[in-house]
């Protein structure tokens, strides 16, 4: 009977197993109810007492030994990458989940839509931009603090290469090669060299808008910011302007939309004052006209420029702007596009 065992042990070593098929065969031919392993067992009560202990011992030797090729086998099989026999062709596959527009996209989206439907067309020009287009052509004098390293990202200080610090520059695009009526807008990047904070960052994002026909006046400029403001706010928004300076408007205004969350009456968003700055704007200055190529005796113009992050962080009432260049998918989820 120990010959036999050993014999067995033997063969169990040499058991090659590749497929599942074979490791099945060798559970049933060692392992299972009336597998040889068991068959020994069965066998023992026959086995002479004196011999009992050693018979024992090896029989459990090649019990241990066959459970173990077993398990070992078996583990080997289920990390195994799904072979050629395998492979379950039925298997649902994996969801591919869609991305959500960006919080900035959905709100320059819906800033174009507004102006849009006001036949306002869109216009894009360079970031890398001269001093011309940004600061010359904008009635900016020649000792303006925007012109200094300071303030502005220069690429080549020498020839006034720069990024530029407000889409104005794309109102002078415009302006140098079509003749007025011009009404369009102008979305895009902009860079100034700001430390980065909270409120604060040296990459956002712009609208600006520009209006050149004959009799264009201050009031067609308020009439459509208050049109714009009611339809981003909401049908109860109310508008102010405040006197301001622009070298490129004469004159300026700040305008502030009543606060959407008190509705005016005082919050900590609006830091009690009921109101909201949201952009710049004025008459455009009779200089930029001429610089342009356009006749100031003729044609008189609106413009104005707002701050995407700022409209963005308005709405969603986000309270870190960083957040918005962090591209964070816990945070860009929770924002749903309606354009
Ligand atoms: N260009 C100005 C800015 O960057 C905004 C503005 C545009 C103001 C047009 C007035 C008119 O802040």
């Amino acid at each position: 009977m120990i010959d036999k065992i050993k014999e067995l042990l033997k063969e169990t070593e040499a058991f090659s197993i590749k497929t599942g098929e074979e490791l099945e065969q060798f559970r049933l031919k060692y392992l299972s109810k009336k597998g040889e392993v068991s068959l020994l067992f069965n066998d023992f009560k026959n086995v002479p007492a004196e011999l009992k202990k050693e018979v024992g011992l090896e029989i459990n030797k090649l019990k241990q030994f066959a459970q173990e090729k077993f398990d070992s086998f078996k583990e080997q099989l289920d990390d195994a990458p799904t072979g050629t026999n395998s492979l379950d062709l039925t298997r649902p596959g994996e969801p591919l989940e869609l991305g959500s527009r960006h919080p900035i996209s959905i709100v320059r989206n819906e800033i174009i839509g507004i102006f849009s439907r006001l036949g306002f067309t869109v216009a894009e020009g360079p970031e890398i931009e001269d001093d011309w287009h940004v600061f010359s052509a904008l009635n900016f004098p020649p000792e303006h603090p925007a012109r200094d390293m300071q303030d502005t990202f220069f690429i080549d200080k020498e020839n006034e290469i720069l990024l530029r610090t407000h889409t104005s520059s794309v109102q002078v695009r415009m302006m140098e090669k079509t003749q007025p009526p011009i009404r369009s807008i102008f979305p895009g990047r902009v860079f100034r060299n700001e430390a980065i904070s909270y409120r604060a960052h040296c990459i956002f994002h712009q609208v600006e808008g520009l209006y050149v026909d004959e009799n264009v006046s201050f009031a067609d400029l308020k009439q459509t910011l208050l049109h714009f403001a009611k339809e981003m706010f909401g049908e109860k928004t109310q508008i102010r302007l405040r006197p301001s300076y622009f070298p490129f408007t004469e004159p300026s205004a700040e305008m502030d939309v009543s606060c959407s969350i008190c509705g005016g009456k005082g919050c900590n968003v609006c830091k009690q004052t009921g109101w909201l700055e949201i952009l710049g704007c004025g008459m455009v200055d009779p200089n930029v006209l001429e610089s342009c190529g356009i006749d100031s005796e003729k044609y008189t113009g609106f413009a104005f420029g707002m701050g995407i992050e700022r409209i963005a962080m308005l709405k969603y009432q986000v309270k870190d702007l960083r957040l918005y260049f962090e591209n964070d998918v816990r945070f860009l989820r929770q924002f749903k596009a309606a354009y």
